[in-house]
């Protein structure tokens, strides 16, 4: 290691180990206690599920989320991570083919549950026909939602389909049509920053068979 390197590195140290010092001072002023190690023991548990087809054995923190096991531990980084708090919809994958955020469900809660993340839904060679659709109809910009949208949307058809209404269905008795105002609050929990809805409206629609 030369001269310099060795002096970088002596920074950074110092920089870090200040920063440390800092925050635990802080802390200390703020409360009057001393920061505690954090001590709080691992728990692990056995889980069992299939996610895309193939199934998955595996062992885990107890709090693991659903979302951080398909993405941390099983690689299927189509599925994103946005708020993390159940208020953007990026998460969204199918259990046993209705719709959940991932971010607010356990992994452990999912024993022998089949998941559809938007990797199982379609492949570049053989698209869906919502996927086909989005692309079609300009459905998405930066596309960091867009497995979500897509994973919801496919959701959403099937809940018109087996006749479940929701808060705009005139009547609950009838079973729903695909109308433009039921697609959009069927969808409304699922957040575009890019404000792509109307598209994704339209390329909806295009699969529901009303455009
Ligand atoms: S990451 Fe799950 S709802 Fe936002
Ligand atoms: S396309 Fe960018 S957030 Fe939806």
């Amino acid at each position: 290691m030369d001269e310099s390197n060795e002096s970088m590195i002596t920074r950074r140290e110092m920089i870090a180990g200040t920063t440390a010092a800092v925050a635990a001072l802080a802390f200390t002023n703020l409360t009057g206690v001393q920061a505690a190690p954090h001590t709080v023991p691992l728990s692990l548990a056995k889980v069992s599920f299939t996610v895309n087809g193939a199934s998955h054995n595996l062992e885990m923190d107890t709090r693991t989320t659903l979302l951080d096991v398909l993405r941390e531990h099983l690689q299927f980084t189509g599925t994103k991570k946005g708020c993390d708090h159940g208020q953007c919809g990026a998460c969204t994958v199918l259990v046993n083919n209705q719709r959940i955020n991932s971010c607010l469900s356990l992994a452990l809660q999912h024993q022998g549950d089949t998941i559809t993340t938007i990797e199982g839904i379609g492949t570049p060679k053989e698209l869906h026909p919502m996927q086909a659709a989005f692309i079609k109809h300009d459905g998405y910009q930066c596309g960091y939602c867009t497995p979500g949208q897509i994973c919801s949307a496919v959701a959403v058809l099937n809940e018109i389909k087996a006749g479940i209404p929701s808060h705009v269905s005139a009547d609950l008795l009838e079973n729903p049509k695909e109308t433009n105002i039921e697609l959009r609050e069927r969808m409304s929990g699922n957040i575009c920053r890019c404000g792509a809805y109307s598209n994704i409206a339209e390329a909806m629609s295009e699969v529901a068979g009303t455009i």
